[in-house]
């Protein structure tokens, strides 16, 4: 008997209108998205979601950390269901595709199941995980962090944005505080589709890439206590300068992840200067430090030496030194099976194919601690990603979606 599977496609125009759609709700300045975790924006965003969820028949349950779930029954509703998934908030300046090319490429897939009318034994459930970025609330990959039991409901609530407001009280104003505990679903599988974000598939011209590994990371956020001061009349010999220590640190951090090649990145992408004006030396310096590396022992003594080197760096300048960890997850191998599966898928369909490390944190790096779990990547313009002007074209978005569809379909197992 054929495989019903053979030739199943996803339509690529559907998912590439629901992807433009859904960048017309929080946009950014520059033709990119700003829909940040938990502003009004996201709300929006996610209000269109379930309608498009509800409209394809899928059963919605939200979590208490505000992730969504959309159930397609299986027709074994007791089996375990197959997860596919990703995020749909964004950097600040972020783009269109960064996690909204996998919750959307998941319900693509739903969409072209029913209109094939073919049904899965086991349930499939696509998910939109609360605070994957880590832009406005540290750590990224909050909310599956929550689920795969690495931190507490607690700890999540607390958290604070810049301007002080906290995670759980954000969570309720918008209105997505679901009832369900979480980390209580049980997963068979976990697949996640995303862009590369990385410059490796399109210089190779792969248009699939099968991620095998996820590099880990380190941030370490660093707080500098100085003196504030008169930049014009204190002389140099009497500063206390935070400002001067930090840039120290940074040319520091740069020197230990270039010692550490190939295979580790370091770098800070967000800075408050306190007070941040012209003529005054800061007293206050607060940044984040974020290391990574597929390479555990690289990590590892990589974050030894930011934190053996930076107090003796501050130490000269007289300025006070403290740093607290505020995300961390180690490297991860995905499901041998399942990275396997998407091979496959590949190479079934005709898709030139390679494999690849993430070099960016994802929800199913937290997925993969409780349900076997695997991505898929397609290639972005230049690598860019993380910025407003990160583009894909609608022929890549496809490929890595039909892959999604043919090992999610072998996982959740057709009913002939
Ligand atoms: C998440 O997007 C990260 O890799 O920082
Ligand atoms: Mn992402
Ligand atoms: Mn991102």
């Amino acid at each position: 008997m054929p495989n019903p599977s053979d030739n199943l496609r996803i339509n690529a125009d559907r998912l590439w209108d629901s992807i433009h759609e859904l960048a017309k709700i929080g946009p950014g300045i520059a033709g990119g998205s700003n829909r940040q975790t938990l502003t009004d924006a996201d709300a929006e965003g996610r209000k269109l979601f379930k309608k498009w969820c509800d409209d394809a028949g899928l059963t919605m349950g939200v979590d208490q950390m505000g992730t969504m779930f959309a159930r397609r029954e299986g027709t074994e509703p007791d089996l375990d269901p197959v997860y596919v998934g990703s995020h749909l908030d964004t950097q600040p300046t972020g783009g269109r595709y960064d996690g909204v090319l996998g919750v959307l490429s998941a319900l693509e897939l739903v969409r072209t199941l029913n209109d094939l009318g073919i049904r899965t034994r086991r349930p499939i459930v696509i998910v939109n995980w609360t605070n994957e970025e880590g832009a406005r609330f540290a750590p990224a990959m909050m909310a599956s962090g929550v689920f795969a039991g690495q931190f507490s409901l607690d700890y999540a609530y607390g958290r604070k944005d810049p301007d002080g407001k906290t995670f759980g009280d954000e969570l309720k104003r918008i209105g997505w505080v679901g009832d369900e505990k979480v980390g209580a679903r049980r997963m068979h599988a976990y697949f996640e589709y995303h862009i590369e974000q990385g410059p490796i598939l399109e210089a190779e011209r792969k248009q699939v890439g099968v991620v095998t590994h996820g590099q880990g990371l380190w941030w370490l956020e660093f707080t500098l206590t100085g003196k504030e001061a008169h930049t014009g009349s204190t002389p140099m010999n009497m500063r206390v300068n935070a400002g001067l220590a930090m840039a120290r640190i940074f040319e520091m951090v740069q020197r230990i992840a270039m010692d550490n090649q190939p295979g580790a990145v370091g770098g800070v992408g967000q800075v408050f200067f306190s007070p941040n004006s012209r003529n005054v030396l800061p007293g206050k310096v607060v940044f984040t430090v974020d290391i990574r590396s597929p390479d555990q022992a690289k990590l590892d003594a990589m974050r030894a030496r930011i934190e053996a080197e930076a107090p003796e760096i501050c130490e000269a300048l007289g300025v006070k030194c403290a740093i607290e960890p505020v995300g961390h997850f180690d490297p991860v191998t995905f499901d041998p099976t399942l990275v396997a599966r998407v091979r496959k898928a590949a190479e079934d369909l005709g898709y030139s194919h390679m494999n690849i490390i993430s070099g960016a944190g994802h929800d199913a790096c937290w997925a993969a601690k409780v349900a076997p779990a695997t991505m898929i990547m397609c290639p972005c313009v230049d690598g860019l990603s993380h910025n407003e002007a990160e583009n894909i074209s609608k022929e890549w978005a496809e490929g890595g979606a039909d892959v999604l569809l043919r090992a999610v379909l072998e996982t959740a197992e057709i009913v002939p």
